[in-house]
């Protein structure tokens, strides 16, 4: 009977106890604060969040190298690459060119990308005159405000864009090299290339070379 009553005492103070706890509050949970853009009484125009202060620059936003982000040196479009220029740096170019402008402008840069062959107008060649003397500056300010009809691509990260834009040397140099480009020991084996094979030189272009090695 005495071992009855011990459990009653005992399932008793458990019970108040959960009634107890339960009885809790996180007050944290309800402290007072106010929400992105919530009304405020605080401030006069009736707002919880505040103006930001003139001149206000988000981090890693500061645009402190004008050359880099506008591709204008002073008031003319920069004849300099403003980013070391490496290997990696042109591998990076090629491989966002053609991502983003080969569609329309083709792997070689000549105008004649796919979307092209299907109806879009054509762009121009990066091989005329005028693009081949045309400073590097102005490759990234197409791709930052567009030009004509040609949307921009500004979204395309800054360095990409001077990545792409020193690509687009190297097609310029692809298409308007000479056999005294290429290094001695390369040139038997360009001149010996096989057409037929794929990723080989262009027969015209080993017409070309041959005729000139001749002279
Ligand atoms: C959807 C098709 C399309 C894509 C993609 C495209 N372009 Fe173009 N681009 C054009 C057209 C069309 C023009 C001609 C615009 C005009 O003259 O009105 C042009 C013109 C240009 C020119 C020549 C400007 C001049 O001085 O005549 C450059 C340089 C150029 N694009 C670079 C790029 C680069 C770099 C990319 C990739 C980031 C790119 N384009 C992606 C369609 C495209």
């Amino acid at each position: 009977m005495r071992q009855r009553n011990c459990l009653f005492v005992k399932l008793g103070i458990c019970l108040c106890l959960i009634v107890f706890v339960a009885g809790c509050d996180q007050r944290m949970r309800y402290q007072p604060k106010l929400k992105p853009l919530q009304e405020s009484e605080v401030f006069a125009d009736g707002r919880g969040a505040r103006p930001l202060p003139e001149g206000t620059v988000a981090r890693g936003h500061l645009l402190d190298d004008p050359m880099l982000f506008t591709g204008m040196d002073g008031t003319t479009l920069t004849q300099v690459l403003p980013i070391p220029l490496d290997r990696a740096l042109l591998e990076r170019g090629q491989d966002r060119f053609n991502i983003f402008c080969a569609p329309c402008h083709g792997r070689l840069g000549n105008g004649d990308g796919m979307i092209v062959r299907r109806g879009m107008v054509r762009p121009p060649s990066f091989h005329e005159d005028r693009l081949l003397s045309a400073p590097i500056g102005h490759f990234y300010d197409v791709m930052t405000n567009g030009f004509g009809r040609m949307f921009s691509y500004n979204h395309i990260p800054v360095a990409d864009r001077w990545a792409i834009a020193a690509y687009i040397r190297v097609l310029q140099k692809s298409q308007h090299a000479s056999l005294a480009d290429v290094p001695e020991k390369e040139r038997e084996k360009l001149l010996s290339s096989n057409p037929n094979q794929e990723n080989q030189t262009q027969p015209e272009t080993v017409a070309k070379l041959k005729a000139e090695s001749q002279r």
